[in-house]
């Protein structure tokens, strides 16, 4: 008989840990919030149980639970009370993202703070950049970007994350920056973004539907793979110092592309969708909720991410202690 026997190294606990070739650690962990302008609101989101909006007055409860969790880094995302056509409460000096930045940063000054740089929480009509004739503007709105990037820097953000998928956008926050005096703020830019019907509970938590049309002239075609290597490779050359790749079940092929080819920090980002889905599965006592998003988790790993930006944050750092 002439055969490998692989269960030698599956037989116990202890011979299967002593192989095991990827590990979740807290550290990987990124747990994104939604950070509301007005006071007393712990709003749930409807699509994403477990998921809220909160204002300043109710944050720091939150930021105390994902600290005792061991959770190193938050991504924020804003919900102003007002929005405009081009967006101003994205880059207001005391806009609720740099507000939240400040209380955060002023409790837990090692806390990282990522903040999410894009228009369409702040925007009328919800698209990510400036609107003419119905038209998504490149260049005109890289300015509002980059003055979005430097408020948010000036109050503390440790990390500025450019997710509006205009072109050039590394280049000018990078400039913009750099001019402020913030060169030693890391970009992480979601380089890889696909246009997505993942994103939808994401939009009713963050109130960012776009009004009219899509994103696909911006966002990329779920059918490409060529093209994530033209979007990582120019963000590379722009000076982005980490990659994001956007959304992550479906796309961990593409994860592996750019672990592969670029030496950048690879982060993926497993969206609301992704959670939402997991979440109804689970309530309806149809998967096991905690194997499968350690699974996941650990896939996205193997596949060659290194960070994870994921709502079930708080819930893996949790499962992560009691092992
Ligand atoms: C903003 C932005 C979106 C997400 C992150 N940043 C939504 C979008 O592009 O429509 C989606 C995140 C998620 O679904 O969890 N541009």
């Amino acid at each position: 008989m002439n055969f490998n026997r692989h269960r030698r190294l599956r037989q116990s606990a202890a011979m299967r840990s002593m192989v095991r070739e990827n590990q979740l650690h807290v550290e990987d962990l990124v747990y994104p919030l939604f950070v509301a302008e007005g006071e007393n609101i712990r709003k749930e989101i409807s699509s994403m149980p477990n998921v809220y909006q909160l204002s300043l007055d109710l944050l720091m409860e939150e930021i105390d639970e994902v600290v005792s969790l061991g959770i190193k880094s938050v991504l924020l995302f804003g919900i102003p009370l007002e929005k405009d056509e081009c967006g101003q409460g994205a880059f207001h000096d005391h806009g609720i993202v740099q507000e939240a930045t400040r209380l955060i940063k002023q409790h837990y000054p090692e806390l990282i703070v990522i903040a999410d740089t894009c228009l369409c929480e702040y925007t009328s009509h919800g698209h990510c950049g400036i609107v003419e004739n119905g038209k998504v503007l490149n260049d005109p709105s890289l300015k509002l970007l980059v003055d979005t990037a430097v408020s948010q820097a000036k109050a503390g953000a440790d990390i500025i994350a450019p997710s509006n998928m205009m072109d050039g956008f590394v280049t000018a926050i990078r400039a913009g920056l750099d001019e402020a005096g913030f060169e030693d703020t890391p970009i992480m830019s979601y380089a890889v973004k696909y246009s997505s019907a993942f994103y939808g509970p994401f939009r009713d938590a963050a109130e960012s539907t776009p009004q009219f049309g899509d994103r696909k002239t911006y966002q990329m075609d779920p059918a490409n793979r060529l093209e994530a290597f033209r979007e990582a490779e120019s963000d590379v050359a722009e000076g982005a110092d980490f990659l994001i790749v956007k959304p992550g079940m479906p796309y961990l092929d593409i994860v592996r592309d750019v672990k592969n080819n670029l030496t950048l920090p690879v982060v993926i980002y497993n969206v609301s969708g992704e959670y939402s889905m997991v979440k109804a599965a689970a309530q309806n006592g149809w998967i096991d909720e905690k194997s499968v998003v350690m699974e996941m988790l650990v896939g996205m790993k193997r596949a060659g991410a290194d960070i994870i930006i994921t709502y079930h944050a708080k819930d893996a750092a949790k499962w992560l202690k009691e092992n």
